[in-house]
């Protein structure tokens, strides 16, 4: 799988501190244009019956079509977001990802935040795909980035291990306040529920271990990684449901 391009929608700031609102982050593969209008109408059928099953169940693997025309296809929506959330967010990303990837064998979008969407001509299910990839981060830089740093790579060990546990179905959420950093970190880590234990760890680790690349080396007070098969972020305000925890 070669996916290449990546649309960054929105960015906004509050007057207290940046805050990246919610997004919706895709990568189509630019080198992949759908060889066959079959095809096309498979990945139309594919997306609508994972728009219909993800919101029923919040998570779903389906194929569609035979042959070379067949398609493989994955709905998910973050284990924290209700189920009225999930429904409104893999609809929203049914419609977007045939517009913005509309050419493309393979594709994956997190709508804003919420949910994951995604299609291939290959079958994927259980693999991890390290090649494609998003990020985004926050501009501003912790009071105290060392204290920071040791505290946010402790909060995301802990985040990281409830998330592989298969009862979380791939979710590990948590926060931490350090007087050190004088800083309440949160963060959020989610595999897709079609990784195995050992997967979803392959996934998180190649995510936290690109933090020194794709989070400004660890200078910021918040961050996302988003990957086809997990996602990790975290920020200094709370972000994930129930927005009290
Ligand atoms: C896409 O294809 C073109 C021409 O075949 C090639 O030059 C280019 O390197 C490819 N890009 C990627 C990202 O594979
Ligand atoms: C679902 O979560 C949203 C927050 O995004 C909240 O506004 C809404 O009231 C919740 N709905 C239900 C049915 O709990
Ligand atoms: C998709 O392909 C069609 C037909 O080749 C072309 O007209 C259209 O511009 C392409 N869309 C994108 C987003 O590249
Ligand atoms: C999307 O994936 C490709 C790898 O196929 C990567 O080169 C590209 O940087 C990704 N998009 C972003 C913004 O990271
Ligand atoms: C802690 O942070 C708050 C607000 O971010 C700031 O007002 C306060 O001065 C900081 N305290 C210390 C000891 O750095």
């Amino acid at each position: 799988m070669a996916l290449s391009r990546f649309i960054f929608l929105l960015f906004l700031s509050s007057c207290i501190f940046a805050v990246l609102a919610d997004v919706s982050v895709e990568n189509c593969s630019d080198n992949s244009t759908i060889p066959t209008a079959q095809m096309s109408a498979n990945i139309d059928s594919l997306v609508a019956e994972l728009a219909s099953s993800t919101s029923q169940n919040r998570f779903s693997i389906a194929t569609y079509g035979k042959g070379t025309d067949k398609v493989y296809g994955l709905g998910q929506c973050r284990g924290d977001v209700n189920s009225t959330d999930c429904t409104t967010c893999i609809q929203d990303a049914a419609k977007n990802i045939r517009t913005n990837c509309q050419n493309q064998t393979d594709a994956w979008l997190w709508q804003n935040d919420n949910c994951i969407l995604r299609f291939d001509d290959d079958q994927f299910f259980g693999n991890v795909d390290p090649s494609s990839f998003a990020n985004l981060y926050n501009n501003d830089h912790p009071q105290h980035p060392s204290a920071f740093k040791k505290q946010l790579d402790a909060l995301i060990s802990k985040v990281s291990s409830e998330a592989v546990v298969p009862a979380n179905e791939g979710l590990g959420r948590g926060k931490s306040f350090s007087v050190a950093s004088n800083d309440t970190i949160y963060a959020l880590t989610q595999c897709t529920r079609d990784l195995s234990r050992h997967s979803c760890s392959e996934c998180l680790n190649i995510a936290i271990g690109n933090f020194p690349k794709f989070c400004n080396n660890e200078k910021t007070v918040g961050c996302r990684v988003l990957y086809g098969s997990c996602y990790v972020r975290y920020e200094i305000y709370p972000f994930y449901y129930p927005l009290d925890s």
